[in-house]
């Protein structure tokens, strides 16, 4: 059978970019380990109390750490010393990282949600690592500045996730579509399973935390309850889908369609995801398969992030269903 690797997929699509580096496709290799690690990490997790008695963990100190916390310092670690970075920035941490002088140094910076979902990780429900790619701009040298971090998504050259569920998945861009590998545990292998995936153009399920329906604005109320009426596109309700884990949530849209939202609403003004390590990447992915991510106003990949941990609202799936979201948001202001 002719199992395409992920390395060599990186391969053959490296060799028609003009992005093509072997510092990119360092990057990439690096992270894939990373990810690789984590997983691993993540099927021990409902072990770490038995395994405890072993004394393994306890001489790594890590039973009474926090599995995002271990995604975190994994990521850190790995991908400091790959060459391609000169800086990171994770959901964990407060402020970007530099990469350390003591690492050679790269064009590239990576910004990433080390383990999304990660409240579902008790209860053995997917959670997942949300990964973005951006370059150094043209010719800055030196010691990297925060503005240099908060470029709009339009500006990733690469973005992506792992999905640790059943499988353990890779879904990446790099800007010629996207495409997903499912882990080989056997021989420790991404292998192409998703050549091409595309969104479907119309949805039928609608996803979002409907509990905070009382702290919604009218037009958001309005828009959810669009998608629960007969008089939509659809000509009938949605069906309700919502994981919690935002990384499962945006690979069942992906691949059956329909609508992810989280909205702002009066506890959280600016929405609750994050643009830099969650909406923007996910927006590029939704983009590169057809598919739309809005803010319910614009395009997500659009705005410019103020701050490192800026939030926006989060529109992203099928394009009619998050063009009739931006149609409700318009008539209503
Ligand atoms: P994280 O685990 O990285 O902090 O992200 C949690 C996010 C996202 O994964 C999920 O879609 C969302 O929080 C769920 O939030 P609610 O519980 O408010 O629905
Ligand atoms: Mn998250
Ligand atoms: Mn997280």
């Amino acid at each position: 059978m002719a199992e395409v690797t992920v390395t060599e997929h990186i391969l053959l699509h490296q060799k028609r970019s003009p992005q093509a580096t072997g510092q990119f496709t360092g990057l990439l290799y690096d992270l894939i380990l990373s990810g690789k690690t984590i997983s691993r990490r993540i099927n021990k997790a409902g072990l770490l109390d038995i395994l405890g008695g072993t004394g393994e963990v306890n001489v790594q100190g890590e039973n009474v750490q926090k599995l995002d916390e271990i995604a975190n310092r994994i990521m850190i670690y790995r991908m400091e010393r790959c060459g391609a970075l000169c800086a990171m920035a994770s959901e964990e941490e407060a402020d970007f990282i530099p990469v350390s002088p003591e690492f050679p140094q790269g064009d590239y910076i990576l910004i990433f949600d080390p383990l999304d979902g990660s409240s579902n990780i008790d209860v053995n429900v997917n959670v997942g690592t949300i990964f973005s790619i951006l370059r150094r701009q043209h010719g800055k040298t030196g010691a990297v500045t925060l503005d240099e971090l908060l470029q709009p998504g339009t500006q990733q050259v690469a973005a992506g996730y792992m999905l640790y569920g059943p499988s353990t998945m890779l879904v990446f861009t790099t800007g010629q579509g996207v495409h997903g590998f499912t882990l080989d545990p056997g021989v420790g292998e991404f292998l192409l399973s998703h050549p091409n995936m595309t969104i479907p153009q119309q949805g039928k399920i609608y996803s979002v935390n409907e509990g905070y329906h009382q702290y919604w604005d009218e037009p958001t109320r309005a828009c959810i309850d669009y998608f629960k009426s007969s008089e939509n596109r659809l000509g009938k309700p949605y069906s309700a889908r919502y994981v919690g884990s935002l990384v499962a949530d945006f690979h069942r849209t992906l691949i059956y369609g329909g609508i992810y939202m989280y909205p702002a609403d009066t506890r959280k003004p600016q929405g609750k995801l994050r643009l830099l390590c969650e909406a923007a990447p996910l927006g590029m992915l939704a983009e590169q398969a057809g598919g739309r991510a809005s803010t319910g106003l614009g395009r997500v990949l659009e705005v410019k992030p103020e701050k490192l941990h800026a939030r926006v609202p989060l529109f992203i799936g099928s394009a009619n269903d998050v063009a009739d979201v931006e149609a409700l948001y318009a008539k209503h202001k």
